[in-house]
């Protein structure tokens, strides 16, 4: 679970304490996300997936960033009958996500592609009611037009860790070096999406921040 809230610590820990909090299978897989210190939504965000799930009712979901399977797990249980495609580039991860959606899966509703999203992405077909970004965020704004084209006519896209606790205020040439592409990948997101007649969007300060679109249709 990341741990790098930019909500009043107290009020997470509020947020975190009185809602339902994460059981069963789900638990041994985040506990183990934690003890091996793999970053996994955190569980506001859980929260807030099994909400909109309910809402949207997904037939089909997108993932771009497995890691252990936390995130594809969650979705799978709060839309039992929904297909879920998830990518992930990370050996080591993929070994441990197969051995997790071997073992949780238990309706078989997970596939699991190996390799990079840049080179996957297009190679998909049909429709996505949700695609959810949670993998290099540099790489975020060139998913986007992929993500775009994939989903179908009511679908959302949201986007994980948009904040980077805060870096996105700062000018880019006070941010390190090795973090400049991230950050630069980021802007150019926030100035292709945001405040575009084009896009409905819409910043929650979930985690470190979720970012959610929608083509603006009106
Ligand atoms: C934050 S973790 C995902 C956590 C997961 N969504 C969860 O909450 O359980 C990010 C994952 O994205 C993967 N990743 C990063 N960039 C990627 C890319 N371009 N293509 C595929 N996977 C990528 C990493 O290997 C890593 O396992």
């Amino acid at each position: 679970m990341m741990n790098r809230p930019v909500v009043k610590a107290e009020l997470v820990d509020w947020m975190r304490e009185k809602q339902t909090p994460v059981q069963g299978d789900l638990e041994t897989v985040l506990n183990f996300a934690q003890e091996n210190n793999i970053p996994v939504i955190p569980h506001e965000t859980v929260v807030y997936f099994q909400m909109l799930i309910q809402l949207i009712k997904p037939k089909r979901i997108l993932e771009i960033g497995t890691a252990i399977g936390f995130s594809a797990l969650m979705m799978a249980q709060a839309a039992p009958e929904c297909e879920i495609v998830t990518i992930d580039r990370n050996q080591e991860m993929i070994e441990l996500a197969k051995d997790n959606l071997s073992k949780f899966d238990k309706r078989k509703q997970i596939t699991l592609l190996e390799g990079d999203a840049a080179d996957l992405l297009s190679t998909l077909d049909g429709q996505y009611d949700l695609v959810f970004m949670d993998s290099a965020k540099s790489k975020y704004v060139d998913f986007l037009p992929f993500a775009l084209n994939l989903l179908s006519e009511n679908g959302v896209i949201l986007m994980d860790d948009i904040f980077q606790a805060g870096e996105i205020l700062i000018p880019i040439m006070e941010i390190k070096r090795n973090q400049r592409a991230l950050e630069r990948g980021l802007r150019r997101l926030f100035d292709e999406v945001l405040n575009n007649p084009k896009f409905l969007t819409s910043i929650l300060p979930l985690g470190d921040g979720l970012l959610m679109i929608k083509p603006n249709k009106v």
